[in-house]
C-alpha cells in the first residue's frame, strides 16, 4: 500500500516545482529551429507528452539542498529531461524493447517512423549538451556539469546499461549482472541529475559525495520499482505497456527476489539514501522524492 503522507508531500513538492520545471523546458528544451520540420515535431511530440519530470525535479531539489539558486539550475534540469526522453525514444524502438505506447501516446517511431525517431533521439542528446554549454553562466560549473552528464548518459552510464540489458534478455539473472544493468541503464542518469544539481548549487566535496551516494541508492530503487510496476500496474496507470519484461524475459528484481522481496529491497535502498542527507541545509525535497520513488504507482 502506498503511504498517503508520502504521496501528499510529493504532490505539494510537485506543485511548488512544476512552474520552474516547465519554464526550464520551455526555455531550454523546446527546439526553435529551421531544421527539418518533421524532426523538430518528433522531438516536441516526445518531450511535450508529459512524463513525471523526476530528473529535472532532482536537479532542482539537489541544488536547493546545498543552498543554490533554482534559476541557475534550469538549463541542467532541461538537459537531463532531454537525455532521458531520448533514452526512452530509443528504448522503445523495434530493435530494442519494441514498444507501441509511451507517456500515454503512441511511441515516437509509431507516430512518425523509425528513422525520424532515431534522429529525434540523436538530436535531443546533443541539444542537451548545447543547453548546458550555452546557458550555464559559470564556465567552471558548465564544464563540470557537462562532464557529469556525459558520464551518466554514455558508455559508462545509461548506454552501457542498455547494452547489458539487451544482452541479459533470456538469461538467468545473477545479482551482480542485474545490479550493473539497473545502476547503469537507469541509476546513472538519476545519480547524474542529483550530482549536477549539487554542482550548480555550489556543493562542497563532502556534499557532492553524499549526493552521489544518495543518487546511486534511489536510482537503483527507481528501476526496482519500475520492474515491479511492469508486473503489477495497468497501461492506463503507466502510460506504457506493462508485461513487457516477462514477455521478453528481461532480468528484473521481481524475477530475482519476488515482488515483495523486490519492494523491500527498494525500501532499504531509499532509507539508506536518506541517511546521506543528514545535516544538509535543506534536503526536505530530496527526502520527499526518495519516498515517492518507492510509493509511486506509475
Ligand atoms: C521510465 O522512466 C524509464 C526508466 C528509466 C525506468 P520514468 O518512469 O521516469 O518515465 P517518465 O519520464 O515519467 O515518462
Ligand atoms: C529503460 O528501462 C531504461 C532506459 C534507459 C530508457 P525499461 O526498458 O525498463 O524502461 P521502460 O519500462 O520501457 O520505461
Ligand atoms: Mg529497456
Ligand atoms: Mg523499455
Ligand atoms: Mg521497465
Amino acid at each position: 500500500m502506498a503511504d498517503q503522507s508520502s504521496k501528499d508531500n510529493f504532490e505539494r513538492l510537485l506543485n511548488r516545482m512544476k512552474p520552474t520545471v516547465e519554464q526550464a523546458l520551455k526555455r531550454y528544451a523546446w527546439p526553435r529551429s529551421d531544421a527539418p520540420k518533421r524532426l523538430v515535431e518528433a522531438m516536441n511530440y516526445s518531450l511535450k507528452a508529459g512524463g513525471k519530470r523526476l530528473r529535472p525535479m532532482l536537479v532542482l531539489a539537489a541544488c536547493e539542498a546545498v543552498g543554490g539558486e533554482l534559476e541557475q539550475a534550469q538549463p541542467v534540469a532541461a538537459a537531463f529531461e532531454m537525455i532521458h526522453t531520448y533514452s526512452l525514444i530509443h528504448d522503445d524502438l523495434p530493435a530494442m524493447d519494441d514498444d507501441d505506447l509511451r507517456r500515454g501516446q503512441p511511441t515516437c517511431h509509431k507516430a512518425f517512423d523509425e528513422g525520424t525517431a532515431i534522429l529525434a533521439g540523436d538530436a535531443m542528446c546533443t541539444y542537451a549538451f548545447q543547453a548546458i554549454l550555452e546557458n550555464v553562466a559559470d564556465p567552471a560549473k558548465a564544464v563540470a556539469a557537462g562532464r557529469e552528464l556525459a558520464l551518466a548518459a554514455g558508455l559508462e552510464g545509461m548506454v552501457g546499461g542498455q547494452m547489458a540489458d539487451l544482452e541479459g534478455e533470456g538469461k538467468e539473472p545473477s545479482t551482480e549482472e542485474l545490479r550493473y544493468i539497473h545502476e547503469h541503464k537507469t541509476g546513472a542518469l538519476i545519480t547524474g541529475a542529483v550530482v549536477c544539481g549539487g554542482i550548480i548549487g555550489g556543493a562542497s566535496d563532502d556534499e557532492l559525495s553524499r549526493l552521489r551516494s544518495y543518487g546511486r541508492s534511489i536510482g537503483l530503487a527507481f528501476q526496482v520499482i519500475d520492474d515491479i510496476l511492469d508486473e503489477t500496474a495497468t497501461a492506463e496507470q503507466l502510460g506504457k505497456s506493462p508485461g513487457k519484461d516477462s514477455a521478453t524475459r528481461k532480468m528484473t528484481y521481481p524475477v530475482l527476489y519476488g515482488l515483495d522481496g523486490a519492494k523491500k529491497y527498494a525500501e532499504e535502498l531509499v532509507s539508506k539514501a536518506c541517511g546521506e542527507l543528514e545535516g544538509m541545509r535543506d534536503a526536505a525535497a530530496l527526502r520527499t522524492i526518495a519516498d515517492y520513488f518507492v510509493d509511486r504507482t506509475h
